[in-house]
């Protein structure tokens, strides 16, 4: 039997019901982790669950919303009460609310701050007593994007959030290093989920359309959406930096874009 890339090491995946999160969640069992899957909806997470453990793997489920302090702290636990101990976190959850910064309303910048940055921020810190451990270790991917890096019109919010994570990955691998946590971030360019389709046929998600409008999606085909990548493509370069290969890479923000965006 070969052995797997992650085989022993539990995994946290917030955001892991849809899109990339859930490619990861998938990927990661295949290559023998325990996963807890989370999500602020419970139909899309009993999904994955199930997909996983069809597929042989080890899943857990837990419907939590990283924007609370007391969830993100529960979704943590779960791992080390399912599977004893955690050992790769992958702060995933994310939503676009986009608008030109004059038109942006305090609700769509708070919801999109709130989930990427502050979630991402909730479990790194729920995650603390048990990544700190002596002779523990771990490691933390943050998911931030190219917008962040470059910035993009109408996405004020997210581009900050994003742009937030990077500042948040360098501080956790500098704090965590003695403990032996890496943190690394991910850049992702356009990865074709629901968050990338277009908005006039799109899902409505807590109470807005999320896509990108057609015009402007059409116009994009010819550019940097030819660059659109799957979430498998996407979850990837994830499995890599959760894998012992990265062992030595710490504090570093990896773009995930197919050349996009350089
Ligand atoms: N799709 C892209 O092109 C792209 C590009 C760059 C970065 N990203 C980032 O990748 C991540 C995943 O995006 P996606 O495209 O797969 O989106 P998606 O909408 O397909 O999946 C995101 C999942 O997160 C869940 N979620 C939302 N808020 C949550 C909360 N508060 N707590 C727990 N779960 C929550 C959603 O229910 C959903 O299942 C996001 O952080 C996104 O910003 C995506």
């Amino acid at each position: 039997m070969t052995l797997g890339r992650l085989d022993g090491k539990v995994a946290v995946v917030t955001g892991s019901g849809r899109g990339i999160g859930k490619a990861e969640a998938k990927l990661f069992a295949s290559e023998g982790a325990s996963i807890v899957v989370d999500d602020i909806d419970d139909r899309p997470m009993e999904e994955t669950v199930r997909e996983i453990q069809e597929a042989g793997g080890r899943a857990v489920g837990c419907v939590a919303d990283v924007t609370k302090a007391e969830d993100a702290q529960r979704l943590i636990d779960t791992a080390v009460s399912s599977f004893g101990r955690l050992d790769i976190l992958v702060n995933n959850a994310g939503l676009t609310r986009d608008n030109l910064i004059a038109r942006m309303t305090d609700q769509q910048w708070d919801i999109v701050v709130d989930i990427s940055l502050k979630g991402s921020f909730n479990c790194i810190r729920a995650a603390a007593r048990h990544m700190m451990k002596p002779n523990h270790g771990g490691t933390i991917i943050n998911t931030s994007s190219v917008v962040g890096l470059f910035g993009n019109i109408g996405q004020a919010n997210y581009s900050a959030a994003k742009a937030g994570l990077v500042g948040l990955t360098k501080t956790v691998a500098k704090e965590w290093q003695r403990y032996g946590v890496t943190c690394n971030a991910v850049a992702f360019g356009f990865v074709d989920t629901r968050l990338t389709r277009e908005k006039e046929t799109g899902e409505e998600v807590m109470g807005e359309k999320v896509g990108i409008p057609k015009k402007v999606r059409d116009n994009m085909m010819q550019g940097v959406m030819a660059y659109l990548l799957t979430p498998e493509d996407a979850a990837k370069p994830v499995l890599f930096l959760a894998s012992p290969d990265a062992r030595y890479i710490t504090g570093q923000v990896l773009n995930v874009s197919a050349g996009a965006f350089i």
